[in-house]
């Protein structure tokens, strides 16, 4: 099923913040409530948040009173910056926009004809996103090997896209490939998507899941119960990669215990413009942080960081699993020969 479709004019998602406890269908009439859904994080993940802003700039077109062509145009420009004004990291929002922004401008015509562009463009990003984390998939099942249990860390299934996921999309397709695969989900401080969404959807589709939290990372890696670490991002700029808190210090314990740690990523998640020391990095709520559901876990006043993204130098990538093939950086820390042997 996927997580957000065009219907009849409105565009239907799953409101991920109930998730696991109820899914709730949230149907979305404008392109304001489109971006309070990306703010609010009823919809997340890199690539599915795309597609939505992409579907945001539908819902004027499709909805639009304006009489002529340039009023349509304008109209389209306004909701594309309050689009982009929702998330700062993910690039693949800015992506999306831009495309259907040149779209807009490629299309000759009247009116009609450029809202429907802007609708088939988004509908055929919907459809793409599906293929290319099947494309993915099929690449990034290479590396899996019978028998292995893999690390994830955060969401980055079919919820945290249209459909099949991209680190998890490596591992449906390693799965229908026949091969034996389980999953080490660590819960991912302070949203909670790893304990909320993966566990979610791979108990939903049968695929075996353990659920750890983040601080146990080092003591699974120590014993031996990790053979891959496969997570996905919000960018990848020259020098490194950009995604939910805490997949830097996977990748550093990853390292240390000698586990082939790989990115699984859409080349719509490329950015090649910046380096790290540009990344803007989105600051969240404290009370993310201070509260745990409602209940206050901190003494009122203390002061809080709440990074939502960290920053993991390609150093301590072994490879970007990508629609396009493998890409394996040239620099590299870690001699592969230190594998922790597993002790079960
Ligand atoms: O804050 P979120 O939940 O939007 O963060 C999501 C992640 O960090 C994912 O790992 C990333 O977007 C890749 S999703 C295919």
């Amino acid at each position: 099923m996927r997580t957000i479709e065009w219907k009849d004019g409105m565009v239907v998602i799953v409101d991920q913040t109930k998730l696991p406890n109820e899914a709730v269908w949230v149907k979305i009439a404008d392109y304001k409530a489109m971006a309070s859904a990306i703010k609010e994080m009823k919809l997340r993940g890199a690539p599915l948040i795309g597609v939505a802003a992409a579907y945001g700039l539908a819902l004027t077109a499709f909805h639009s009173k304006a009489e002529t062509r340039e009023e349509l145009l304008k109209e389209l420009e306004m909701s594309a910056e309050v689009l982009r004004k929702t998330r700062p990291t993910a690039v693949n929002l800015f992506w999306a926009i831009d495309r259907v922004m040149k779209t807009v401008r490629e299309t000759a015509g009247t009116k009609e004809a450029l809202a429907e562009a802007v609708v088939a463009e988004a509908q055929k990003m919907a459809d793409e996103d599906v293929e290319v984390n099947k494309r993915m998939g099929r690449f990034g099942a290479e590396l899996i090997e019978d028998g292995d249990v893999v690390l994830t860390h955060c969401n980055a299934g079919s919820l945290a896209t249209v459909d099949y996921g991209t680190a998890l999309g490596v591992v449906r397709a390693a799965i229908e490939e026949g091969k034996n695969v389980k999953v080490i989900a660590c819960e991912t401080r302070p949203r909670l998507q790893g304990a909320k969404l993966t566990c979610y959807e791979l108990m939903r589709d049968g695929i075996p899941v353990t659920l750890i939290s983040d601080t146990m990372v080092g003591y699974v890696m120590s014993r031996g119960m990790v053979d891959k670490v496969v997570v996905g991002a919000d960018r990848i700029v020259r020098d490194a990669v950009l995604n939910k808190i805490g997949t830097y210090n996977v990748a550093v314990l990853a390292n240390e215990h000698g586990i082939p740690f790989y990115v699984a990523a859409p080349m719509s998640t490329m950015d090649q413009s910046r380096t790290s020391g540009d990344a803007v990095i989105e600051e969240r709520s404290p009370n993310e942080v201070t509260n745990v559901r409602s209940e206050r876990i901190a003494p009122e006043g203390i002061k809080v960081l709440n990074p939502a993204f960290d920053i993991t130098p390609l150093e301590y990538v072994d490879a970007v699993i990508t629609e396009e093939g493998i890409l394996y950086p040239e620099v590299h820390l870690k001699p592969k020969n230190k594998q922790t042997k597993r002790k079960n």
